[in-house]
């Protein structure tokens, strides 16, 4: 009732499509940018496979799932058959072969939660993360960019969200707030859940893809083309999903009982997942399931501080949609 009455006040909400719209259009890299993605891979394929000519070389991330801005640091994932290849060993070795190939900024990071090479290629000025073996990161980035395929609104609402996050600094894993692909999640679910949907749960239907990674079936309906007027009996514009779904996040979500799953298409309860209470360093003060690897909440990062910097920009978005004369210059202003 509250969210009703809160959401009545705005008449003019249309007027605001054109201007996301165009915040849209100039944040999708241009088709140069591809281009040079593409040349870097075959520089690194050529490096890799004369050292390791059984790996195999990836990208996944923003790069490769749709929903990378213009100028975004490229992923990459090198794979082994061999699961219990040394990490460290290889990534040091990889940091030399591409120094001395010249490529600028080479780091080898072998401590971190996953381990990577960074790099910077000066014939292109791409800057690259280099991991190993994670399979699950190019399959979970084969389903997002599935989903984008089936509705416009999706890679909208994702770019305009993740540019909001940008701005207003809630995108920060290290500070407690949520990565890009939380984001995306979260994006994803609040499309499946609108009435009438305008995404379908692809998990929920027909297996046409199938792979085991890590002991883990990932499965799901990827006849993507199949779907494409899905989502066409909800004629929603873009300004009013940006302003649901920041309501959704500031006055709607239930977040002591919750976990938002893009798997099944709906919400599921702490409960049922046994997310009810802190378990090492895991809060769950904010629950977005990963669609394959369902032990991880990837709101496991957020804590008793950061979930109230979280949910007061959440509120505060909302409240913008709702009252300010000009949202799209209010809502990406550096905190
Ligand atoms: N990923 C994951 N689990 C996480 C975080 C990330 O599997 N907890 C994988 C996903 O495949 C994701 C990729 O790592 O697409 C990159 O994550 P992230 O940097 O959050 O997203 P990007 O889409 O690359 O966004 P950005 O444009 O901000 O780089
Ligand atoms: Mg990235």
């Amino acid at each position: 009732r509250n969210f009703k009455s809160r959401t009545a006040c705005r008449n003019d909400i249309n007027r605001l499509n054109a201007p996301f719209l165009a915040i849209y259009e100039s944040l999708i890299p241009p088709e140069e940018e591809k281009g040079k993605q593409k040349q870097l891979m075959k520089l690194l394929e050529k490096l890799v496979s004369k050292e390791w000519p059984e790996a195999r070389l990836y990208l996944y991330g923003s790069c490769a799932n749709s929903f990378g801005v213009s100028k975004s640091d490229v992923d990459v994932c090198m794979t082994f058959e061999d699961p219990d290849v040394n990490k460290p060993e290889v990534l040091l070795k990889l940091a030399e072969i591409l120094e001395s190939d010249n490529l600028q900024n080479v780091q080898a990071l072998t401590r971190a939660r996953v381990p990577i090479v960074k790099l910077m290629d000066p014939a292109t000025g791409i800057s690259c993360d280099i991991c190993i073996n994670n399979v699950l990161a190019v399959v979970n980035t084969k389903l997002l960019r599935d989903y984008a395929k089936i509705d416009v609104r999706l890679r909208q609402l994702v770019f305009i969200v993740k540019h909001w996050a940008k701005s207003r600094g809630v995108n920060e894993t290290y500070q407690g707030t949520l990565s890009s692909y939380a984001y995306v999640l979260m994006c994803i679910h609040f499309l499946q859940q609108r009435q009438p949907a305008i995404l379908p749960c692809l998990q929920g239907m027909e297996r046409t893809y199938a792979v085991t990674v890590d002991d883990i079936e990932c499965a799901y309906f990827d006849q993507v083309d199949k779907l494409s007027g899905f989502g066409s009996r909800n004629r929603e514009s873009i300004a009013q999903l940006v302003w649901a779904f920041f309501s959704y996040w500031a006055y709607c979500h239930d977040y002591t009982n919750d976990v938002i799953s893009i798997r099944t298409g709906s919400i599921i309860s702490k409960r049922a997942k046994d997310w009810t209470r802190r378990v090492g360093n895991d809060r769950h003060l904010i629950c977005i399931e990963d669609p394959f690897e369902t032990s991880h909440d990837l709101g496991r990062v957020v804590d008793r501080n950061s979930i109230g910097v979280l949910r007061e920009e959440f509120e505060r978005a909302a409240e913008i949609m709702q009252n300010d004369p000009n949202p799209c210059v209010t809502l990406f202003e550096p905190y």
